[in-house]
């Protein structure tokens, strides 16, 4: 018998305030057109003032317990995946486990970009197959529309805020690749790409700062790097292209998300695709539309899932599920 870390519950939630395309054109030479042709992106939601990383990941994650019938006693641990966490500390993770008002287990948070949610369901299922956790609450949050310039016409339209969450369980499995669960994980990093994609502040220099981005030559490693990680990850479970049902990528613009799917072989009719009514949530992006994709009938329970994302640092990695 293997013990697998099992998806039980996903769910997710988006700021009220939807900002369409064609809000930009009035504050930049930019068109609804340019946007939707070079990246998939038709609209994008952005917190209130004053609505917080941790507020969108409570709710996001009290939809993933609802879905799992549980309550917030039940969780054992908490993974934030975050790069806007709403104060430098304490973490996100432990403002959620307080406002879900649970007073037990552990909480942290992880940054790795737009990867932080395959970086932080990596761990999570480290966690429990290490037996430290038996329920883990693995929640992907950002507020980016805090971090962009509203003067760089090719940063500030790609970008939105949003938060998705999964409840893992530790489940016993028959050690084969028919398990549900978690089958195999995949990460990298490379910080010599520091430059084409980074925040120009931080605590240390004492601002906060702004996304920058040299979108071409992200552009060109993400294709590449998102491609060889899926592989990877499938080869490690025993697996090949033909095997899976659904990618579920890093949402971050529309040909990455093509191309990559193209260079491991497969149709667009096998990706879930979110990015039109998100734009680019970074480390919300995966649960997100894995709970979307969900609440459209296209995932389903035994289905094959590769998630795959790259994002600042660089950092890149892949996660072999069975939902
Ligand atoms: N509206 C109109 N024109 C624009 C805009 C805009 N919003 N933004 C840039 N342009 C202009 C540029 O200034 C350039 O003009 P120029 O030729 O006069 O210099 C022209 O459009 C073409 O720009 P390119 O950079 O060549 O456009 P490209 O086809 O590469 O698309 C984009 C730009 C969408 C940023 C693309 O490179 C991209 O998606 N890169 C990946 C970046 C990404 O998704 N990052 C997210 C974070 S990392 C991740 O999540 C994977």
């Amino acid at each position: 018998m293997t013990t697998r870390a099992t998806v039980i519950g996903v769910g997710h939630y988006l700021p009220e305030r939807i900002v369409e395309n064609a809000e930009f054109e009035k504050t930049l030479d930019t068109s609804d057109e340019w946007i939707r042709a070079r990246s998939g992106i038709e609209r994008r939601h952005f917190a209130a003032d004053g609505e917080t990383t941790s507020d969108l990941a409570v709710h996001a994650a009290k939809a993933a317990l609802a879905d799992a019938g549980l309550e917030p006693d039940d969780v054992d641990a908490i993974v934030v995946a975050t790069s806007t966490a709403d104060l430098t500390f304490p973490s996100s993770a432990t403002m959620v486990q307080a406002k879900l008002g649970i007073t037990r287990g552990f909480a942290f948070d992880i940054q790795a970009v737009c990867a932080g949610f395959v970086y932080a369901l990596t761990n999570a299922n480290a966690l429990i197959l290490s037996g430290q956790a038996k329920r883990v609450l693995v929640i992907g949050a950002e507020t980016f529309s805090r971090i962009m310039d509203w003067t760089d016409r090719g940063t500030c339209v790609l970008f939105g805020d949003g938060a998705g969450a999964l409840l893992l369980e530790a489940q016993d499995g028959a050690g084969t690749k028919d398990d549900r669960g978690i089958l195999s994980t995949d990460l990298n990093s490379d910080g010599r790409h520091k430059d084409i994609l980074y925040v120009d502040g931080g605590v240390s220099t004492n601002t906060t700062g702004h996304l920058r981005m040299q979108g071409k030559e992200v552009f060109r490693h993400a294709v590449e790097k998102l491609a060889s990680t899926a592989r990877t990850a499938l080869e490690k479970a025993d697996m090949g292209a033909d095997d899976i049902d659904w990618i579920v990528p890093h949402q971050a613009n529309i040909r990455i998300i093509a191309g990559t799917a193209k260079k491991l072989g497969l149709s667009m009719d096998n990706v879930v695709v979110t990015v039109q009514d998100h734009g680019n949530t970074s480390a919300a992006s995966i649960p997100l539309a894995l709970s979307v994709g969900k609440q459209r009938g296209q995932i389903k329970p035994g289905d094959l899932i590769v998630t795959e994302a790259i994002g600042g640092g660089l950092a890149w990695g892949a996660v072999v599920l069975r939902w």
